[in-house]
């Protein structure tokens, strides 16, 4: 069976072929010659991956999924959310999107987040959604070099240190996305693909 994960992004795309069965091959949007960046227009993760595979289906006739991540702070009434990437302005970059979530939380007492990743399937005429959320505390400076993004500010429950002080496997194992691709994994398995 072969289908197209709708991103540009190599990483992604190693994540996901490590975690699903060697039955189903993998095409990135390079692979199907879509080249073109897909305007992620949504108020919300769920329609921004929808609206990637929507894109995908209708122009590309691939089945496909495609994948949306956002941090979530309860005392920033959930952002950045859906903004996670372009937090501060349209030249963000990942040290000035934390010094602004570190800048905006300082006085806060409420510290609690969580990392949500929605994955919108088209499968076969079939829709389906599938979300990872891991929940975790917002520290005041960051720890760790590895990872991405949000990765040095966040805490997960339970634990002692960042994201960014595990290496890829020890995250992936306990992250959103990794939540949310193994409810994929499953449900491929499950359907028998
Ligand atoms: P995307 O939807 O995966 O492209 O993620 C959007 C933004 O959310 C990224 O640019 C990062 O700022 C943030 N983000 C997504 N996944 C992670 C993660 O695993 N750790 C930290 N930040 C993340």
């Amino acid at each position: 069976m072969k289908i197209v994960f709708a991103t540009h992004n190599q990483n992604k795309i190693k994540e996901v072929k490590l975690l699903l069965s060697n039955n189903i091959k993998i095409l990135s949007l390079n692979d199907i010659n879509c080249n073109e960046l897909i305007n992620e227009t949504g108020n919300s993760l769920v329609e921004n991956a929808w609206i990637k595979s929507n894109y995908v289906k209708t122009k590309y006739g691939y089945d496909c999924f495609s994948d949306d991540t956002g941090l979530e702070i309860e005392s920033l009434g959930g952002e950045p959310g859906v903004k996670s990437a372009r937090y501060s302005g349209i030249y963000s970059t990942d040290k000035k999107n934390i010094d602004l979530v570190l800048k905006l939380m300082k006085n806060k007492t409420n510290r609690n987040a969580q990392f949500r990743t929605c994955i919108a399937l088209i499968i076969n005429d079939n829709k389906e959604l599938f979300e990872g959320i891991v929940k975790g505390k917002i520290i005041h400076q960051r720890k760790g070099k590895n990872g991405f993004g949000y990765d040095s500010i966040f805490i997960p429950n339970g634990l002692k240190k960042t994201f960014a002080e595990m290496d890829l496997s020890e995250k992936n194992k306990i992250s959103h996305r990794g939540i949310a691709l193994k409810k994929l994994s499953n449900y491929f398995h499950n359907s028998n693909y």
